[in-house]
């Protein structure tokens, strides 16, 4: 289980190592941000609680059968990601904002904060780079502590029509 203030700290504490390795005045260099891996895990945990595409919408191109249902050519299918982001059986206590669930490799096809497959999301890396970028600075220039005793995260799904 991760409090709010662990994860400050966590966070912190990977950010200020990388800060102090640094001389003065250098900037945060490309090694630097690709070697955040707790930014990355607390990243991946805020894609899987506030899942940016809650759906992922495909057309059937031939017959198929998944779990007894039988697809037909053509059909839209809507994949709920939402749903799979919180399977109790892949990440337990799903509401609960941990990121180390992400300590070892999860379950294939069980986390699709940037998609999967052929249609993946090929802006990933730019993301994850600017978040990175974007998140050192946010914790290492600020001082941070709880405001409210209630540190659980309640993220506002976007719903599309
Ligand atoms: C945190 C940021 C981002 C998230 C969570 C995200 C998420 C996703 C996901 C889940 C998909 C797959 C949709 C599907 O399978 O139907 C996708 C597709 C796509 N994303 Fe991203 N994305 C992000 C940033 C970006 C950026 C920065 C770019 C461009 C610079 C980008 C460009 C695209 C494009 C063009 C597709 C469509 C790919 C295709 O259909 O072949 N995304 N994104």
């Amino acid at each position: 289980m991760t409090s709010g203030c662990s994860l400050i700290l966590d966070l912190q504490e990977e950010h200020i190592n990388i800060q102090s390795k640094r001389t003065d005045g250098a900037s945060l260099t490309w090694s630097e941000v690709n070697n955040m891996p707790y930014t990355n895990k607390v990243i991946n945990e805020t894609l899987r609680r506030a899942t940016i595409l809650p759906w992922f919408s495909r057309k059937a191109a031939q017959d198929f059968e998944i779990d007894g249902y039988k697809i037909k050519k053509g059909w839209s299918i809507n994949l709920d990601v939402v749903s799979i982001h919180h399977d109790p059986e892949v990440f337990p206590d799903p509401e609960k904002f941990d990121p180390s669930r992400f300590d070892a490799p999860v379950k294939s096809f069980s986390f699709l904060g940037s998609g999967s497959g052929p249609r993946m999301c090929p802006g990933i890396n730019l993301a994850r780079l600017e978040i990175c970028v974007f998140i050192h600075h946010l914790v290492i220039r600020y001082k941070w502590k709880p405001l409210d005793k209630d540190d659980s995260v309640q993220p506002t799904l976007v719903r599309m029509p």
